[in-house]
């Protein structure tokens, strides 16, 4: 998978992209980033960003910068990416999406600042906007980040146990069952004796009970979807 990030600060990825399972992935080639600097690309370097017509408080990001960036990358090869913009006023992300982003070859991921966007950014091209909940960041490029991590993961062969983003599926509705590795006992809290019976048919029992339990008491909201 490409995946091109266009944002005014592309520092703020070097980190993020550099660390654990996002850069394995790129390690092992099975996923390419690319940050692009949308900044580069405005016909006034200094000037990425305007005041809203109409009134009202802030900048608005121009679109021109844009279009730009992205147009200089198409011109530099024939597959076109999925074209995602991070907003608050996206469709919510969930597992579902991220599962349907992990097939897609190419992902391109537009990163807003300021107040907001210029209209013509959602309108002027085929985009999914995208939020990450329903809170307002400073930029989309934590919540591009998120994307990220969540997508890169899913790619077979990016976990070095490929079962553990199948063995998911029903935590794809339902929260995860409660974990627990050595010691069998710390501080007079023990590990459920079943997970160390070695009776596989009745640790998956216990699992997918636990798993039930912990969404009804703390996400009932969730259990409509099963
Ligand atoms: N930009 C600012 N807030 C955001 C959010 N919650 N999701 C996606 N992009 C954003």
């Amino acid at each position: 998978m490409r995946i091109d990030i266009l944002t005014l600060f592309p520092e703020m990825f070097e980190n993020v992209l550099g660390q654990s399972i996002l850069k394995i992935a790129q390690e092992k080639a099975l996923v390419r980033y690319n940050l692009f600097n949308i900044r580069e690309y405005a016909e006034n370097r200094r000037c990425v960003d305007d005041r809203p017509y109409g009134g009202g408080p802030g900048m608005v990001m121009k679109p021109e910068p844009v279009f730009n960036t992205i147009e200089a990358i198409e011109r530099q090869t024939d597959t076109r990416p999925r074209k995602i913009l991070l907003t608050p006023q996206g469709h919510q992300f969930s597992q579902a999406i991220a599962r349907e982003l992990a097939n897609e070859p190419y992902l391109m991921l537009i990163c807003g600042h300021y107040e907001g966007f210029d209209e013509r950014i959602r309108t002027g091209m085929d985009i999914l906007e995208l939020s990450i909940g329903d809170y307002v960041l400073s930029g989309g490029e934590l919540p591009a980040m998120v994307v990220v991590d969540t997508v890169v993961r899913l790619i077979p062969g990016v976990l070095g146990d490929h079962d553990s983003t199948t063995k998911e599926s029903f935590s794809d509705v339902l929260l995860e069952y409660p974990q627990y590795t050595r010691p069998a006992e710390y501080r007079g809290m023990k590990v459920p004796e079943v997970l160390r019976s070695g009776n596989h048919q009745k640790i998956k029992e216990w699992q997918r009970d636990h798993s039930m339990k912990r969404t009804l008491e703390r996400r009932p909201d969730l259990l409509h979807k099963i």
